[in-house]
């Protein structure tokens, strides 16, 4: 076992916005936790070495919530290492994956040889969201409770599938409340499961076009968080009316919700490098949504920033598989896109990629409190660079930003005391 280095970041603007910090300190690192946070540390401490981070800005590591690993069974597309090495190049410490594996996360022993999988090859803390029903086939319920009593387990999802039937989703509710944990429905039709399949009395609602339905889920859904009292947290939200709807409940209600970067700043108008509108689900929506999303980012109904980090290989995109990934763009895309023109504040951002996530999903971190482990991101708000699939660390090149250039980066990430990623070179400790 290597032996944890002791860390001192000197000079840093240190933003911790739930311990009320914005001030240029000092960090002490000892074994792997954060000591002490003070003005002038001196580096009299065995082991230790001195990171001069002055100019840079140091805040809890950066969690993200909505991370496709696809191990097992698609590790053309990922792997939990180079999905691992891509969070810490993007200043991720911690993320939260998906269980649409193969086999999906849909019983305790999957969830244990996931589990296995992350302690030999993850570079970051990782945590899995369980499957909601049987493979998300929407059919039968999961054993939600067994699940959710796991650890590892934070949340239960059908990633990519909707919950169609309202007495299942109900059901799984009540039943996901018992361990306290949220419920993240995926509020869209899939290729598979479809609305126009269903009857009005079997979804709770009258379904609309297929993949216009993601408000009347919401809507269906705020009902069943009123009725269980289940936090959900729904992924990925598009449109202004599913935003109005959030709006109105939000503190009435236990729901919270994420976006992502692209349908905060891509319409459907929009063409990638190949000339492409790129082909993701929920779908790019209209030029409005974009500014309800946005505004509901600032007004704080939007709680998180999630890239849904979704890898495929050439050949799956070009068979229409929907996805982009994220995790290496979401940091500058949000510095540059919202931070620098003044859309949303530094404090803000920081919040919704590591003080609420680590509060909705109640796992460590989002904090830089003496006494816990050291997760900690620094970015530099005056880095340029250029987005170039060719330099990521994830094994898919599916990023509809190729090309943007971006100010703004993650140039340290630290996990529990130890350097993962420095100047843009992932390091592995083992
Ligand atoms: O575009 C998407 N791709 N949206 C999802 O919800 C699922 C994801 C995937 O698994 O590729
Ligand atoms: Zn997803």
């Amino acid at each position: 076992m290597l032996k944890k280095k002791n860390i001192l970041l000197k000079n840093g603007r240190v933003i911790d916005p739930i311990n009320g910090i914005d001030s240029i300190s000092d960090v002490l690192i000892i074994d792997g936790m954060i000591s002490m946070l003070s003005q002038s540390i001196k580096p009299e401490y065995e082991d230790i070495e001195v990171v001069d981070v002055s100019r840079k800005i140091v805040v809890p590591g950066l969690i993200e919530c909505h991370v496709h690993l696809r191990e097992p069974g698609y590790e053309d597309k990922e792997t939990i290492e180079t999905g691992s090495r891509s969070a810490a190049k993007g200043g991720f410490t911690t993320i939260i994956c998906e269980p649409n594996t193969n086999p999906p996360i849909d019983e305790i022993e999957a969830v244990e040889n996931l589990m296995g999988r992350i302690k030999d090859k993850a570079l970051v803390n990782i945590y899995t969201k369980a499957c909601i029903t049987k493979s998300s086939k929407g059919e039968a319920l999961t054993d939600i409770e067994k699940l959710g009593g796991h650890s590892g387990v934070v949340a239960f999802s059908d990633d990519g599938n909707p919950v169609l039937k309202k007495g299942l989703m109900e059901k799984g509710l009540s039943l996901a409340e018992l361990n306290k944990k949220p419920l993240s429905p995926h509020c869209e039709d899939s290729a598979s499961l479809s609305v126009k399949d269903f009857s009005e009395a079997e979804l709770g609602f009258s379904p609309g076009k297929i993949f216009e339905n993601e408000a009347n889920f919401i809507s269906r859904d705020i009902g069943y968080a009123r009725s269980t009292g289940c936090h959900v947290h729904f992924s990925h939200v598009s449109l202004r009316e599913s935003i109005d709807h959030i709006r109105k409940w939000k503190g009435v209600v236990n729901i919270t919700c994420e976006t992502t970067p692209h349908h905060l700043l891509l319409d459907r108008s929009y063409r990638d490098i190949s000339g492409e509108v790129p082909n993701v689900n929920p779908p790019l929506r209209s030029q409005d949504d974009v500014e309800s999303i946005k505004k509901g980012l600032c007004e704080g109904v939007i709680d998180v920033i999630a890239s849904d980090h979704a890898p495929h290989t050439v050949d799956d995109k070009k068979a229409g598989a929907p996805g982009v990934i994220g995790m290496e763009t979401t940091l500058g895309l949000i510095f540059n896109e919202l931070v620098r023109p003044g859309i949303i504040s530094l404090k803000d951002a920081i919040i919704k990629m590591s003080t609420n996530p680590a509060k909705i999903f109640k796992i460590p971190g989002g904090s830089l409190l003496p006494g816990t482990s050291a997760d900690v991101t620094i970015i530099d708000m005056d880095k340029e660079w250029e987005v170039d699939v060719n330099n990521f660390e994830s094994k898919s090149r599916n990023s509809p930003f190729q090309g943007w250039k971006l100010k703004g980066q993650a140039v340290m990430t630290i996990v529990a005391g130890k350097i993962v990623m420095k100047d843009g070179v992932v390091i592995r400790h083992r």
